[in-house]
């Protein structure tokens, strides 16, 4: 593996969350020293309670404060900075529609001022979203040139979001600029150690240990599925990319499976049926808020410029991620950060192949 993160400062923004706390780990394994930024531990359990020994520096701030980025751009001088803070959930965007828009918006534009103001060389990939998309609901992936748009309020802070992305880029950070910018679209990611509300995996895996059955809002939506690692790896290599300059600055990228991979909510949910001894699921009859029933993204450039693909098909997605749970609920299973740290082995045994 790439050795250009051996003993760098990586700053990791939402490093408390599900990718966060992997993306962490992923460059950990690649001798980074690690600062990570977030407000809280938002989940109980938490993948990041049982990693967070790795961390340089552990820092708890909000994103949405003016000068959070420029006191830790000026004190641990990062040369790699991946921003994922965010609230994340499209059903609690509904629930406080204005502490969506400004964590992912407000904290996005802090991030970039602070990286314009500064004197240091630092590369920075911030993930948006294939939501970041205007929704047109039509039967391609959506590529990168495609229009952004966004109509829950999740969606449309991600579109904000891009907006003022690209508009910093082009304004402020040319193509000889010290800092270089990359954005990383990716779609419904999955994995071990998500707790999130709302989310089919998390929510599977409550129901499963509760011996109840899953309600599914939406079972015939969908979407591009991909193991957590996939686009974390995609994400390590934008930067590499960026970095090394065999990319253009202000690169934007999807992070998605093969479209032949896009499986709906409903096939998920029967396919976790085979590894999760007692699963069931029922449709919900509750009204559903909006969410796009079709979202699938045409990841050809990742493919051809960074020689990027998921490496993990649609089964081993479902198997890695319900062996991990069934790994942390068991009473004789590894401890949680070597069985993470033993997936991400293994991820990357495959991607040297
Ligand atoms: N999980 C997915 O399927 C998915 C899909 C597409 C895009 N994304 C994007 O990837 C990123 C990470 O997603 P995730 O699933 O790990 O989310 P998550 O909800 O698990 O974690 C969010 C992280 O952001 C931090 N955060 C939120 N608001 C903050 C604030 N105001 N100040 C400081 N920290 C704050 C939280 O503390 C946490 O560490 C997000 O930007 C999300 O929009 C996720």
């Amino acid at each position: 593996m790439s050795n250009l993160f051996k003993n760098k400062t990586v700053l990791i923004t939402g490093h408390t969350g599900f990718k966060g706390s992997w993306l962490s780990m992923m460059l950990k394994n690649l001798g980074a020293e690690i600062v990570g930024l977030s407000n809280n531990t938002i989940t109980t359990p938490s993948h990041y309670e049982h990693i967070k020994h790795i961390f340089s520096h552990d820092l708890r701030a909000n994103i949405e404060e003016k000068h959070i980025f420029t006191k830790a751009i000026e004190k641990y001088n990062p040369k790699f900075i991946f921003h994922l803070a965010a609230q994340a959930i499209v059903s609690a965007s509904y629930k406080d529609p204005f502490q969506t828009f400004s964590s992912n918006t407000i904290g996005t534009l802090n991030l970039l001022e602070a990286l314009r103001l500064s004197l240091s060389k630092c590369t920075a990939v911030l993930i948006t979203s294939d939501k970041s998309y205007k929704n047109l609901e039509i039967n391609r992936g959506y590529h990168e040139e495609d229009v952004i748009g966004g109509i829950d309020p999740y969606s449309g802070s991600k579109g904000a979001a891009e907006l003022i992305i690209s508009s910093y880029a082009q304004s402020f950070f040319p193509s000889t600029a010290r800092i270089r910018l990359g954005v990383a679209r990716a779609g419904n990611v999955v994995g071990g150690g998500d707790w999130s509300d709302n989310r089919l995996i998390p929510d599977a895996i409550r129901a499963w240990k509760n011996n109840e059955i899953l309600s599914i809002r939406n079972p015939k939506s969908t979407r591009p599925w991909q193991h957590v690692l996939d686009p974390l790896y995609g994400y390590i290599k934008l930067a590499e990319n960026l970095h090394e300059k065999l990319i253009p600055n202000n690169s934007v990228f999807n992070f998605g499976p093969p479209i032949s991979e896009s499986a709906k909510v409903e096939d998920i949910a029967d396919h976790l049926m085979d590894y999760l001894e007692s699963f069931s699921w029922r449709r919900e009859t509750e009204k559903e808020f909006f969410e796009s029933k079709l979202l699938a993204l045409d990841s050809t450039k990742a493919n051809k410029m960074l020689n990027w693909k998921t490496l993990l098909d649609l089964d081993e997605v479902i198997e890695w991620t319900t062996a991990w749970y069934k790994n942390f609920y068991s009473q004789s299973g590894m401890k949680t950060s070597d069985f993470s740290h033993l997936q991400i082995s293994q991820y990357f045994e495959k991607a040297q192949k």
